[in-house]
């Protein structure tokens, strides 16, 4: 990508089919866990999915980019009945996908009562090149974050009630099966992010579920709650069949950024950092 060309804003566009013009995105755009994807082939386009939680049911909202440009255009908006709850999603392609459904209710009574108890009623859904929706991992509780292993034979889904990670390889119909997984004690990992260059995995997570549950019920009205955070680093053997190997990256009290819910690392004009962000806040923390 070209660093010199910061782009700073992108305006959200589609085309419209009658005057063939580019005008404003009419959908509605409520935007969760997102990603983007490129390949060889021109990488100079980019892809671009969202969780787009839209008030007639939630989709995954596709656009396309292209570097240079200040706009995304959007691609198509799919939606299914496999998909009640997304949360995250991944690209495997430029049309195709998994994205983490993280309660079987999307409202009402009954995810209360999921959340409640971590009812294992979550599933990861494939959206395969035919264009058609199928459940490719069933009875999860609470999955959540989703990400690609740099050569893309690896899919990492972290499921915040059991709370664990695990890796998964996916057959040809995309339906994954378990190479490896890491449970942890005193810690309820959020989201997950792989270093492309290391092949390893950053964890963002909660150390007090009390407090998170507390903040987000009143970070609106103005809130004391701080709850305290941890990034794990979690490495994986090569083949993957001697599990993950974890570190802690940081522990913070919460204040500097209140419901850390992500952790990248960014690699930049030799320069190596951690960035944090949280679903909640209208900031990043950067830490050198
Ligand atoms: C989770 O982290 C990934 C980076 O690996 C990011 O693309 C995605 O948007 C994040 N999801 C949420 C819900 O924050």
């Amino acid at each position: 990508m070209d660093e010199k060309n910061n782009v700073h804003e992108l305006k959200v566009l589609e085309r419209d089919s009658r005057s063939n013009n580019l005008v404003p995105f009419r959908q509605e755009f409520r935007v969760h866990g997102f990603d983007i994807y490129y390949d060889d082939l021109d990488p100079n386009e980019l892809t671009l999915m969202f969780v787009n939680h839209q008030r007639t049911g939630s989709g995954i909202s596709i656009f396309t980019h292209r570097l240079g440009t200040t706009y995304i255009q959007h691609v198509d908006t799919v939606k299914s009945p496999l998909l009640p709850s997304p949360n995250d999603v991944v690209a495997t392609s430029r049309r195709t996908f998994y994205a983490t459904n993280d309660m079987r209710h999307a409202s009402g009574v009954m995810r209360r009562i999921e959340i409640l108890f971590g009812m294992p009623w979550g599933h990861i859904v494939y959206y395969g090149p035919g264009g058609v929706f199928s459940k490719a991992r069933t009875g999860i509780s609470y999955p959540n974050g989703i990400a690609r292993s740099a050569d893309g034979e690896l899919i990492y889904a972290v499921a915040s009630s059991e709370p664990s990670i695990s890796a998964f390889k996916a057959d040809e119909d995309g339906v994954l099966s378990l190479v490896s997984k890491k449970e942890f004690r005193g810690f309820v990992p959020d989201n997950v992010s792989v270093d492309d260059v290391s092949g390893s995995l950053l964890v963002a997570g909660f150390l007090n579920t009390f407090e998170m549950f507390r903040y987000n019920r009143e970070v609106l009205r103005g809130t004391d709650a701080r709850p305290a955070g941890s990034v794990r680093r979690l490495s994986l053997s090569s083949d993957g069949r001697t599990g993950f190997v974890e570190e802690s990256v940081l522990s913070h009290d919460g204040t500097l950024l209140p419901s850390t819910t992500m952790a990248v690392i960014q690699r930049r004009n030799g320069i190596k950092r951690m960035l944090l962000g949280s679903v909640m806040a209208d900031h990043i923390a950067i830490c050198n």
